[in-house]
């Protein structure tokens, strides 16, 4: 058996495979609500995702009726961007600033400033946005000197995880690309960006491969959560990229897309490919040699259940997408903008704010959830335009993550993306990724792509119904029309 780990932004799932790659069983434990002090703002505890992936493994060992013993290589995935700050006794000095904590725009205008902005494309080949890690590990510098002065190393979240497992600090070259503090290319950390902005090298984990082995379970990691002391942990991926893993895009033409609290569209390349104007992350892969571009919208999911939460309380998910699909399609011209916490992809403003659009009195509940969903749709589709411009080849789209549960989300993708839309058998995700780079790492697979191609299967393919053309082209008018609007809104 191999264990894949994934610390999303909700909860943690720990999901164990066998030898053939086939889900055995799967267990999540949910996290607290992330805290948003001010509008923008998105933290979380890292003792929070530890506590929950523990309890995660051993829930999942306990149902599966084996023993840590059994287990042979675990993968970790996790949310990417957040920063995790320990002190020289590793203990954590802060509350993580999460992927989708907005507020260190001055230190992005900062680090562009005094690395010069072709520099920083040259150094780790995308502009640094405020979603990345390293504008938020300078706004605690210049916020909280303190805490800045005690940090010794910096994690990404499922690395803090790693280091609770092992003991080890330690990173892959996908979660690391996300930093803003990574060469893309030469697929190594860019000193050059250390070094410019004045920051201590040694704050930064060791960097693998995804599916190379970087440490094993401790004597404490095993205490935690009954695996074997020794059984190796491979450096694994940032959840986009283990999800990539998991879905099979592992090989130019095929695309994915993930809606789960973000949206994410996803493309393998052969070669490093760039968008002159940073809207599409250029990203290494999970797999050797290989890069990836994607576009990210960051209130997928999280548009759905602030609807439910604010709105729909007590109404599940199911029930929301069911009435949706009663209303007709356009939302009888209501409009929603997914931009809940600023938006990446393909409008890079930390200060664009969501919104229904074209709201009259005829409108019904279920316009109101349909628009939700058409929305963030339209936000996907943004991004499936700019990777295509970008060369890729796309010839369907495979969906997955929560939202891509529904039948109708997928059917609504189908139209909008006007291409066909594919399910796979796995809806695993980031978890089952995690778990086949484990099994790459330790023998079984020899390959990452012999991975994807043993235990990657097709089981539904939706093909685009209606012509969402005219719609889309509406939805991409309202942005510039209230983008200059935004930053006097206030809080
Ligand atoms: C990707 C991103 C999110 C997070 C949370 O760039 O920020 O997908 O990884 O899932």
């Amino acid at each position: 058996m191999w264990l894949g780990i994934d610390v999303g932004t909700g909860g943690s799932r720990a999901l164990l495979v066998d030898a053939a790659g086939k889900e055995v069983a799967s267990v999540t434990v949910g996290h607290q609500e992330m805290r948003m002090q001010q509008p923008m703002w998105a933290e979380q505890e890292p003792s929070d995702w530890a506590q929950a992936s523990f309890a995660a493994v051993r829930g999942v060992l306990a149902k599966a009726g084996l023993t840590g013993a059994q287990v042979r290589g675990v993968g970790l995935s996790g949310q990417m961007h957040g920063l995790v700050m320990l002190d020289g006794d590793g203990q954590v000095i802060r509350p993580s600033l999460i992927w989708c904590d907005q507020r260190s725009q001055p230190q992005v205008d900062f680090i562009h400033a005094r690395v010069g902005r072709e520099n920083v494309l040259r150094y780790i080949a995308n502009p640094v946005l405020t979603g990345f890690t390293l504008p938020k590990l300078l706004w605690v510098r210049d916020h909280e000197p303190a805490n800045f002065e005690r940090c010794r190393k910096v994690l990404l979240p499922k690395d803090y995880v790693r280091y609770c497992l092992t003991g080890d600090f330690a990173t892959d070259v996908a979660d690391a690309s996300g930093t803003g503090v990574f060469d893309v290319v030469q697929r190594k950390w860019s000193m050059e960006m250390m070094d410019a902005l004045g920051l201590d090298r040694t704050l930064l984990p060791r960097c693998y491969e995804s599916a190379e082995v970087t440490s094993t379970i401790s004597r404490e990691g095993a205490r935690q959560t009954g695996l074997a002391e020794g059984t190796p942990v491979v450096g694994g991926a940032g959840d986009q990229a283990a999800s990539a893993v998991g879905n099979g895009i592992v090989e130019t033409g095929i695309v994915s897309c993930t809606l789960g609290t973000s949206g994410v569209v996803f493309a393998h390349m052969d070669e490093v490919a760039y968008d002159p104007q940073g809207r599409v992350h250029t990203f290494c892969h999970a797999v050797p040699c290989k890069w990836h571009v994607m576009g990210v919208t960051q209130g997928a999911g999280l548009s759905l259940k602030w609807l439910r939460n604010q709105l729909l309380p007590g109404v599940d998910y199911d029930a929301m997408t069911r009435e949706a699909s009663t209303a007709p399609a356009g939302s009888q011209g209501l409009y929603w903008l997914p931009y809940l916490m600023g938006e990446r992809t393909p409008h890079l403003d930390a200060q664009a704010r969501g919104g229904w659009i074209g709201l009259t009195a005829k409108h019904t509940r279920a316009d109101l959830i349909r628009s939700v969903i058409e929305g963030v749709s339209y936000s996907q589709k943004d991004a499936l335009d700019i990777i295509e411009g970008l060369g890729a080849r796309v010839n369907s789209v495979r969906a997955s993550g929560g939202g891509a549960r529904s039948l109708f989300w997928r059917q609504t993708l189908a139209d909008i993306f006007a291409k066909p839309v594919v399910s796979l058998a796995s809806q695993e995700g980031s978890a089952a990724g995690a778990a086949l780079l484990a099994m790459v790492g330790t023998g079984e697979f020899v390959s990452v792509p012999e991975a994807c191609a043993a235990t990657v299967r097709i089981v539904e393919t939706l093909a685009p119904q209606q012509d969402y053309g005219g719609r889309h082209r509406v939805y991409r008018s309202l942005y510039p029309a209230l983008q200059p609007i935004f930053p006097s809104m206030g809080c």
